[in-house]
């Protein structure tokens, strides 16, 4: 009884006072996690945030054997509490790109850090988790609920049907701090939106919009083109340009850029190395990602896309073995499709607009815009 009334009353008045949250950001182990209080009173969870999956997740107390940990960080765990209910037969597998979680159904409180916004929330306990090296207490997915965890929906758009959100986006900049080598979990300034979006602080220049296609499951636009420009020391300007039928995804629970095996080594020919020299173990400088060269994509759809252009420098991930050489920028995989990891993105300030509260009207849109110079990444 006290449960209840409890939830009407919060729900009631946050649903009058709809509003902005605004989540600080921290690189964890190289992860970047946001945090959200769950139960009650709350406990805050560090949660990796992911436009590319849409589940709450976090690890069971009882998990221990089945949820190894070498993150090098304590991880806070979670236990029934009293505003909480389980349903231990509802479970499923959640199989990502690198890893795997399974678990079963927990309806709780969940609250927003530094507000009085509390709303019921389904989401996963983990009873096994192969992410042993996540420096995080579970995920928080920001794609659709229809490829979320079974009987929950994504905590985002949770949020916008019980009407506690000012506008139907969320916006992400990412922040200053890149991981090395030398420090996997340095101080950030980014800072995720929900319910609006601060590209007056921290874009230069208009956000440019373009949509996402349909049926929504994760953030995706048809990919229409690839063009680089490079002009290396000692050599004439060159311009090529790639295209192939495929979409672009938008995600960052990834951090580099995934690209068509049968593409790999064109693209890697508008870079400083080829893909050979990279199979044979080369290990790029970092001073090789420098702006005498460039890349754009251009993506949206057939009559509404927009090219964004990132040069060398804001591709540069420091921390191959050691922090004077840098990840190759692109991994070859078995799709048509590109993968737009964070590191690309933490050069935007994105905003991802779902034109709607009301799933049956969404109208969803990605728009980026180039940061100040002050927010961009520092090497
Ligand atoms: C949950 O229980 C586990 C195991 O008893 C304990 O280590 C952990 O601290 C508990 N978590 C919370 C949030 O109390
Ligand atoms: C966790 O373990 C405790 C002690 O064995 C048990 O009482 C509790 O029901 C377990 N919780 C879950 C979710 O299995
Ligand atoms: C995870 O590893 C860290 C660092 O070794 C340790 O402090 C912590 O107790 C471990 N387990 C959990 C559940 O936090
Ligand atoms: C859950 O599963 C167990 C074992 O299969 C079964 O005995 C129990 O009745 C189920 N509970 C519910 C609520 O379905
Ligand atoms: C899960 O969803 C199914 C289908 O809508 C429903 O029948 C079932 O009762 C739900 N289970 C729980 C535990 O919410
Ligand atoms: C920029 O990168 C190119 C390509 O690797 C390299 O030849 C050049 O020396 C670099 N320039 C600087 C200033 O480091």
């Amino acid at each position: 009884m006290t449960l209840s009334s409890l939830l009407l009353a919060s729900v009631f008045s946050s649903a009058c006072l709809a509003s902005v949250w605004d989540f600080d950001i921290s690189v964890r182990n190289t992860y970047r996690t946001i945090q959200w209080d769950l139960g009650a009173p709350g406990t805050p969870y560090n949660l990796l945030f992911d436009t590319g999956s849409a589940t709450l997740w976090v690890l069971d107390g009882n998990c221990t054997d089945k949820c190894p940990n070498i993150s090098g960080l304590p991880r806070t765990t979670y236990n029934l509490t009293s505003t909480g209910e389980a349903f231990y037969n509802t479970t499923d597998t959640i199989d990502y790109d690198g890893g795997e979680v399974s678990g079963y159904l927990v309806s709780d409180i969940a609250g927003i850090p530094g507000t009085d916004v509390s709303f019921r929330q389904k989401f996963a306990s983990i009873t096994s988790s192969t992410w042993a090296g996540l420096g995080a207490d579970g995920f928080l997915g920001l794609a659709s609920s229809s490829i979320a965890f079974t009987n929950t929906t994504a905590p985002f758009e949770n949020a916008m049907q019980l009407g506690l959100l000012d506008q139907p986006r969320f916006a992400i900049y990412q922040g200053t701090a890149l991981p090395t080598v030398a420090n996997q979990s340095p101080e950030n300034d980014g800072v995720l939106t929900m319910g609006g979006s601060h590209e007056d602080l921290y874009a230069d220049g208009e956000v440019q919009f373009f949509p996402v296609e349909t049926p929504f499951e994760v953030y995706k636009a048809k990919f229409l083109g690839l063009s680089g420009s490079n002009h290396f020391p000692g050599q004439n300007e060159q311009h090529n340009s790639l295209n192939w039928a495929g979409d672009m995804v938008f995600d960052t629970g990834s951090d580099l850029i995934e690209m068509p095996e049968s593409q790999i080594e064109a693209v890697y020919n508008m870079t400083p190395w080829t893909y050979n020299q990279l199979m044979s173990g080369y290990r790029p400088l970092c001073s090789d990602f420098n702006s005498t060269w460039s890349l754009s994509f251009t993506f949206g759809s057939d009559d509404d896309h927009k090219t964004f252009t990132v040069t060398g420098d804001q591709l540069a991930t420091p921390g191959y073995v050691d922090d004077d050489h840098c990840f190759p920028p692109f991994n070859p995989w078995g799709s048509n499709n590109i993968i737009l990891g964070a590191r690309w993105m933490s050069n935007f300030y994105s905003v991802f607009d779902f034109g709607s509260f009301d799933p049956s009207n969404y109208d969803l849109r990605i728009g980026f815009a180039p940061l100040k110079k002050e927010y961009q990444p520092k090497i």
